[in-house]
């Protein structure tokens, strides 16, 4: 299931709002996005750091166990990480997993970068690990992956039973997301002014041809659409 949100912001807290309670222990890992803190507090909740450290930005392994406990009810994971860039390997989501599973504990992952990955990065969605699709709400957005960071169109998609949490809160934060925003020709313009940008460069360098190929077609409202398009939809340039 999933559901539209103002953003990736409101997708968390409506996440954190719907998913834990009052004296719940909620793990995140340092450095955090600044808005999940204040999002666990405003519910209540208890924020657990667990420290990313070294060149790699990784965490040990045992101090994330021990922030592990009876109260804690979620672990928030944001892959791509803001600030960092980090990307977390599927080893490190293996140990998440592994101790959400053992600890009865559910996952809030915040996505918004899955798109923007340079070098050999690889982005893996912790709800595809072994045993977390039911215990993971994914949340992304449109914002950075189509430049439009104003537009606040996000959702979170999970099981029905989480999802429906979300919804819960939602509908009591914003009720409803602006619908003539979500409607997509605008994004398509925005994709072609980005094409034309990058492949007038190139020409300028000396490129002979530059073609762009959408992937995926869009339906009339994104609220319609099926996530799976959604996460599919990206252009393709090619140079030659
Ligand atoms: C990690 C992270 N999550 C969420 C957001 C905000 O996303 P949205 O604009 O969809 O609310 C940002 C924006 O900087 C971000 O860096």
């Amino acid at each position: 299931m999933f559901w539209v949100t103002s953003g990736a912001t409101e997708g968390v807290f409506a996440a954190v709002l719907g998913l834990t309670d009052p004296g719940d222990e909620v793990i995140v890992f340092e450095p955090v996005y600044d808005t999940y803190v204040p999002n666990l507090v405003m519910a209540g909740v208890t924020p657990r750091y667990v420290p990313l450290r070294g060149e790699n930005w990784t965490f040990d392994p045992d101090e994330l166990a021990k922030a592990f406990n009876s109260h804690t009810r979620a672990i928030i994971v944001n892959t791509p990480h803001n600030p960092t860039g980090k990307v977390y390997s599927r080893a490190e989501l293996g140990v998440i997993a592994d101790l959400c599973l053992k600890h009865d504990v559910i996952a809030i992952t915040d996505e918004v970068y899955e798109h923007i990955l340079y070098d050999d990065a690889v982005h893996t969605r912790l709800a595809t690990l072994p045993g977390m699709e039911d215990r993971t709400v994914t949340i992304s957005s449109l914002g950075k992956t189509f430049s439009v960071t104003g537009w606040k169109i996000g959702w979170a998609v999970g099981s029905a039973a989480l999802v429906n949490s979300v919804n819960q809160a939602h509908q009591f934060i914003t009720y409803a997301v602006a619908s003539p925003l979500q409607r997509p020709p605008p994004l398509r313009s925005v994709y072609r002014l980005n094409f034309s940008t990058i492949c007038g460069r190139l020409i300028k360098r000396g490129e002979t041809r530059c073609s762009m190929r959408f992937k995926a077609r869009v339906s009339k409202f994104f609220t319609r659409i099926q996530y799976e398009v959604l996460s599919h939809l990206f252009v393709r340039v090619e140079v030659n």
